[in-house]
């Protein structure tokens, strides 16, 4: 089986639990401190190895092209004030050998829809996805590498896993499964937005997949599900029917920051590992805890 050298961002959804914020911008764009959360998403799968990004854009179509584009007039600004430091940050937002490829998915279909948008570019071999809005926080080894390795060893599709509250299975796909390894179960069956009293786990599929070439064709034949949306879950429904699917337990730290909650919980955590920002905003926090 191929390497995984491409990776596919979903970026078009409508973002309605951010409005207004998200009006005018992807949620993809919005900033934790000072980095938007596909920038986070592109170096993940940067250090997994793949070095073409399929960005699958949608009404807001600009801004994620331009984050990744050169700036000319930025550059020469800060080049001109001798701002060294920031140049590097913007010059740099991506390794030099690294591709971007931008497709429109002209109407927000659904994820299994976006995910479809990218056929003729990933082609015939396996590729990763990542919902940028998950922002998986693994230090070194982050979730995306973890995942290719389980990928390289099993050569099948392997999906990011959870666990999360029993009350909240309703906001997932959903698996049943059958332990294999440490971490590691085989995928027997997988439902979106479960009822709770009918969830088969509280094993959750969160933003991270790897996927043979044959969901495309699987999607193709999906109808509209849940949210009258094409539901990804429900192409790797059928897939799991045909080939193995593993679901692996990531080591790290995922925030939802596709909830307004989740991303004060990342903003927060990585506010106090800034290095220019720690010391002043843990005092900052201190005194307010002893306020309220
Ligand atoms: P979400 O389910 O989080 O939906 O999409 P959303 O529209 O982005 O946000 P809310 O729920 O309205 O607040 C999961 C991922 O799939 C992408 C989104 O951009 C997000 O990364 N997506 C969803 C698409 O690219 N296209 C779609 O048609 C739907």
């Amino acid at each position: 089986m191929k390497a995984i050298r491409k990776a596919v961002f979903p970026v078009a959804g409508l973002g309605t639990r951010f409005l207004p914020a998200t009006k005018a911008n992807p949620k993809e764009m919005l900033p934790i401190v000072d980095k938007p959360l596909i920038q986070f998403a592109a170096e993940e799968a940067v250090a997994a190895g793949i070095d073409v990004l399929i960005f699958i854009i949608g009404r807001n179509k600009n801004s994620i092209p331009d984050h990744f584009d050169k700036a000319f007039e930025l550059e020469t600004k800060l080049e001109e004030g001798k701002k060294q430091e920031m140049l590097g940050i913007v010059r740099n937002i991506l390794p030099s050998h690294v591709d971007c490829v931008y497709i429109r998915q002209a109407e927000a279909l659904g994820l299994g829809h976006a995910v479809l948008c990218a056929q003729s570019v990933v082609g015939d071999e396996p590729f990763a996805v990542l919902l940028a809005d998950d922002l998986i926080d693994a230090g070194e080894r982050t979730c995306l590498n973890q995942m290719v390795d389980i990928h390289n060893h099993h050569h099948c599709s392997v999906l990011g896993i959870e666990r999360v509250e029993p009350e909240t299975v309703n906001r997932y796909g959903i698996i049943d499964s059958s332990a294999m390894a440490e971490r590691l179960t085989k995928v027997n069956a997988i439902v979106e937005k479960p009822a709770i009293d009918k969830a088969p786990s509280n094993l959750a599929v969160v933003g991270r997949y790897i996927l043979t070439p044959r969901i495309f064709k699987l999607l193709e034949q999906t109808e509209r599900g849940a949210g009258n949306e094409i539901q990804l879950t429900d192409g790797i429904a059928k897939l799991l029917k045909e080939e193995t699917v593993l679901g692996y337990e990531f080591e790290g730290k995922r925030f939802d920051c596709g909830s307004k909650l989740g991303y004060l919980h990342a903003t927060v955590e990585f506010a106090l590992k800034h290095t220019e920002l720690r010391k002043d905003f843990e005092n900052y926090l201190r005194d307010l805890t002893e306020k309220i």
